[in-house]
């Protein structure tokens, strides 16, 4: 295998170039060449298909820093569409031009999609990546419990396995998360320390589509309530205890997940149908829909019965963490099981493997270390792939907090995931004097001058 290509699809994460990086890194050890493709599937549909050289002479480019966020090689949610055999076959032809002999995606489940007609005409292997963390399964067949439907509703409903055990988790942790964690604790720390002062309930928006792994990570900002999308709201039980919690504490603070269901199932924060072609939601504010909710159940008599003279309206406000828990820095633990990944995904291009994931898993007996598995594991008998849920058992719906086990699965990966030089590179960066006279320097400028598209397109 003498050159390979790479791709960064989806939403991004702190942890891409990490990824991209230890890729590039195997590839020099193996002496194999590798193009990193420019924004996801959206330049491999692009007949001009613009790349970069990420090793001229086995060596990577400068630009690329496992330390920085985002993509050098720019994102986006373009994805193939195995039904479009033309666009396949053109798309086959350009990476022959190019010489490419097999694929890196880096992504979640929508990119495995993609990567799954394009593995039929070369070797394909998936470095997962995603804030979400909701790639890959709880138990290995876990995937046989889904309906023909594919209704969330309906599986909410059905009954699943009550318990799991830590070692059976398939990939235990995507890049990414570890950082989103850690950006929305200290925004839930932030937030705690004035609702105190101002004797108000703060509901606090995090990501997460519909896998509530964000909120319950939020845990390390000691949220007093957490709201996860794998169980729908009880109001009458929420209201019960914000008010308990209202009087003991005179203030709250609750982390809610972006895809958070009422009882009937409906998600209280979607808006409408994205532009993203794997179809998903765009969620317009959970935490503003229960702020209404709750202002009407308590309404201004609450809080004037505390002696707090502010209206519902001001005392409950809402704050989202919103795109900062995707971007920046990754903390250590993300670039380096990031950087692990993307070596591993070479190794099994190397091996001649294909339509394969590369995984992180965690043991009892060895703690972390790299595996795989073939995508078509991760897949329902209809075909399909779904976003991993929190499994009951790491969540305490009747405390509104991670049970044992969630704190046990949460320990394992953030007790030690930020880096003695995470902290030195804040305190030295953070206000460096530098910064006020020098511009930022967008990577996107650096990249741009090494770009090649296919000559004749
Ligand atoms: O899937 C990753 C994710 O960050 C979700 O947590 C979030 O809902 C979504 O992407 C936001 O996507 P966009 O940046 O396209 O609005």
């Amino acid at each position: 295998m003498k050159r390979i290509a790479i791709l960064t699809a989806g939403g991004d994460t702190p942890a891409l170039n990490a990824t991209i990086y230890g890729a590039v890194e195997r590839a020099n050890a193996l002496k194999i060449e590798v193009y990193g493709i420019i924004r996801g599937y959206a330049g491999l549909v692009d007949p001009r298909t613009p790349h970069v050289r990420l090793n001229p002479l086995f060596t990577t480019i400068p630009e690329l820093d496992p330390c920085k966020g985002g993509t050098l090689l720019g994102a986006s949610r373009t994805y193939v569409d195995p039904a479009e055999s033309e666009l396949l076959g053109q798309i086959g032809s350009r990476l022959k031009k190019l010489g490419i002999e097999g694929l890196i995606c880096v992504g979640g489940d929508g990119t495995i999609n993609g990567m799954q007609p394009l593995s039929e005409m070369l070797p394909c292997v998936l470095a997962p990546k995603t804030i979400d963390n909701d790639l890959g399964l709880n138990y290995l067949d876990e995937v046989h419990e889904w309906n023909e439907a594919g209704d969330r509703k309906e599986l909410l409903t059905k009954p699943q396995r009550e318990a799991i055990q830590l070692d059976e988790i398939i990939n235990f942790a995507t890049p990414g998360y570890a950082t989103a964690c850690f950006v929305v604790a200290q925004g839930m720390e932030r937030i705690r320390t004035t609702a105190e002062s101002h004797r108000r309930i703060a509901i606090v928006e995090v990501m997460g589509r519909d896998s509530g792994y964000i909120p319950l990570g939020s845990a390390y900002g000691q949220p007093d309530v957490i709201l996860i999308p794998e169980v729908p709201l009880d109001m009458d039980r929420l209201e019960r205890r914000i008010a308990e919690l209202y009087d003991l504490q005179k203030h709250v603070v609750i982390s809610i997940g972006e895809g958070i269901v009422d009882s009937t199932g409906h998600q209280l924060g979607a808006a409408h149908k994205s532009f993203d072609p794997a179809g998903n939601v765009v969620f317009s504010g959970a935490a503003e829909e229960l702020k209404r909710m709750l202002v009407k159940r308590f309404g201004d008599e609450f809080f004037d019965s505390r002696r707090k003279h502010e209206s519902g309206d001001s005392a409950i406000f809402t704050r989202k963490v919103g795109h900062t828990q995707r971007g920046g820095r990754p903390i250590l633990f993300d670039r380096f099981y990031a950087t692990q990944l993307g070596g591993k995904t070479v190794d099994l291009l190397h091996q001649g493997k294909n339509n394969v994931i590369a995984t992180l898993q965690w043991s009892t007996k060895d703690g972390f270390r790299l595996d795989s598995i073939p995508a078509q594991r991760l897949r329902d008998q209809w075909g399909r792939i779904h976003a991993r849920h929190v499994h009951p058992s790491l969540y305490d719906a009747d405390k509104f907090q991670p049970s044992r086990l969630g704190m046990q699965y949460l320990s394992t990966i953030l007790t030690s995931a930020v880096g003695a030089d995470d902290i030195e590179q804040l305190s030295r960066e953070i206000f460096s004097p530098g910064k006020l006279v020098a511009r930022y320097q967008s990577v996107n400028i650096d990249i741009q001058r090494r770009i090649e598209t296919i000559k004749d397109a």
